[in-house]
């Protein structure tokens, strides 16, 4: 069971709360200037990764608050508990435990008293064999010919997870390309369909409950086209898969059941990477590669679970957003990696992290009366510095930032990577620094300016600085980091979640829009006027009846 402790009536959040008006008399830069060891004090380095945390708006004080908080609210009986198979997804009435499937020192990890581990390794094996046959070719389509172009259909945790890993590791790909169909709108089907080969197209079904309305309609609808091209029902063996914790439905929906890839209630669906729902990783880097990702998260796992809080990644970076959105009422959190490989990542954690703590009912039930988890949002750098960066800098609202980007590029390429890093400190040092008054007139005086044209645009020129940002610097995007990386920021998940006293792991806010969709679509068959509903959705029903 978890705690179910209320933050705001700790101790910790007491003294935070006052030492919150003290810290707010002093700029980060300043901060710096107070201290030395600032930066040695305030980042973590960790296999192959640099976390600095020091631009952040705190001081030996916040840092031992922060801590002393997550210590009031049992952060660790809370970890303990994820770690043991506990149900601590308590409105499910399941454990939460991706990290058995990453858990390469294959130590017994128990639901109800049996161990998940060979049940575990047995779909890796599984998965291992399967990726190798039919990336060697010895797998063959119903004409003889081999698999040349793997569509996996899935959406939320069964699509994101695998579109962001395999796009920030498209260095490691083998020679299988890769698609993604998610979306219920037919243009998405469609349009790959254009693109592959019936004779040489493997589908991968992928859903944890196998009844998500959009998968399941793409996945008949991929069927009849392959059936339609000649191929017979005896061919779907070939060209169908299903990761799904299902088995009657998969085997209902005429998929081989040797071709079915298993996982488990305990993994929720936006931490399904890791399990069966990886396949088109493994399919698409090599399983070997798809270990590193393993490898890499297990890596994490044993850190967050064994590291003082002091030192202690996920729980530094979990606290630090608790300090920005419970203390001083940021909203948003913005991810910017600074490598196109990993431009789904920000779009990842919007579901890992909104549909994990986008809730508003505390662990025993009442609504809380704080802010709970932000928006999520970015884009690469340096494309987010052209579109949206204005508004970090200059913006009223406090944005806290995480600027990830790798030492080594993947494709170097005469100057680029440098100009790219160049950019990437540059900015992190630009939102702490800001620039002011003085330093605005002295450059548009040397520049040439008139004392009222100086008068006239100083103001605009101007830059606050004291936005706060983490920096994570990679030696390089691998497998082994990436897989790290993304456990980093479930962790860090989990710990805001723990702090707020919410449950992470359950989604019931998805609910409510599927029901009425369900209602809806009957409605839609005929062209009859409806009334059953409010004035506006009858009107947008109706006027879409006399267009379509
Ligand atoms: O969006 C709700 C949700 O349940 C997600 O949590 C999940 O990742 C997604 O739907 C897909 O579910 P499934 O894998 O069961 O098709």
């Amino acid at each position: 069971m978890l705690p179910k402790i209320n933050f705001t009536e700790t101790t910790a959040y007491k003294y935070l709360t006052d030492h919150f008006i003290d810290i707010s008399q002093t700029d980060i830069k300043h901060l710096f200037t107070q201290d030395g060891e600032r930066f040695k004090k305030f980042s973590i380095l960790f296999e192959d990764i640099l976390v600095d945390f020091s631009k952040n708006r705190i001081n030996d004080t916040t840092f031992a608050l922060l801590i002393q908080l997550a210590k009031e609210c049992k952060l660790a009986d809370a970890i303990k508990a994820m770690y043991s198979g506990d149900q601590i997804n308590q409105t499910e009435g399941r454990p939460v435990l991706h990290i058995a499937l990453r858990n390469q020192s294959n130590k017994a990890i128990l639901v109800d008293g049996k161990d998940v581990m060979p049940d575990v390794n047995a779909v890796l094996a599984k998965m291992e064999k399967f990726s190798n046959a039919i990336i060697s070719e010895e797998w063959k389509g119903y004409t003889g010919k081999a698999i040349t172009d793997i569509v996996n259909i899935g959406i939320g945790g069964s699509d994101l997870g695998p579109v962001m890993v395999t796009e920030a590791l498209k260095a490691y790909k083998t020679r299988l390309n890769l698609h993604f169909v998610s979306n219920i709108d037919g243009t998405h089907l469609a349009e790959t369909l254009k693109g592959v080969n019936p004779e040489t197209t493997l589908f991968l079904v992928a859903s944890k409950t196998f009844t998500t309305q959009e998968t399941m309609t793409n996945a008949h609808s991929a069927r009849e086209w392959f059936l339609k091209s000649g191929a017979k029902k005896e061919d779907i063996a070939k060209h169908f898969a299903a990761l799904s914790t299902n088995a009657k439905d998969v085997a209902e929906f005429g998929i081989d059941t040797e071709n079915m890839f298993e996982f488990w209630d305990w993994v929720g669906g936006r931490y399904s990477l890791w399990s069966a729902i990886g396949l088109s990783i493994s399919l698409g880097i090599g399983f070997a590669n798809f270990k590193q990702l393993l490898a890499g998260a297990h890596a994490t796992d044993q850190h967050f679970e064994n590291t003082p809080f002091e030192e202690n990644i996920p729980v530094i970076l979990g606290l630090l957003g608790i300090w920005y959105i419970n203390f001083h009422g940021a909203e948003t959190q913005a991810i910017l990696p600074y490598d196109q490989y990993m431009h789904r990542f920000a779009a990842y954690f919007q579901q890992g992290d909104m549909e994990s703590n986008g809730k508003h009912v505390d662990r025993n039930g009442n609504n809380v009366d704080y802010e709970t988890g932000p928006v999520i949002w970015g884009e690469p750098g340096t494309n987010g510095q052209h579109a949206f960066y204005q508004l970090i800098h200059q913006g009223t609202k406090l944005i806290p930032c995480d600027f990830i980007a790798p030492a080594q590029s993947l494709n170097p390429l005469g100057e680029h990577h440098p100009i790219l890093l160049s950019n990437y400190f540059a900015q992190t040092e630009a939102l702490m620094n800001g620039k002011s008054e003085d330093e605005v007139e002295k450059e548009l005086k040397e520049a040439g300016k008139s004392e009222s044209q100086v008068k006239e645009l100083a103001p605009f020129k101007v830059f606050d600085g004291n936005r706060p940002t983490n920096s994570i610097l990679l030696k390089k995007v691998t497998p082994y980091t990436l897989g790290s990386l993304i456990a980093v920021y479930e962790h860090k998940i989990f710990v805001q979640g723990i702090i707020w006293n919410i449950f992470s792991f359950d989604q019931w806010g998805v609910e409510l829009g599927k029901q009425l969709a369900q209602k809806i679509q009957p409605e839609l068959k005929d062209d009859a006027e409806i009334t059953t509903h409010d004035s506006s959705t009858n009107g947008l029903i109706n006027q879409y009846k006399s267009w379509r």
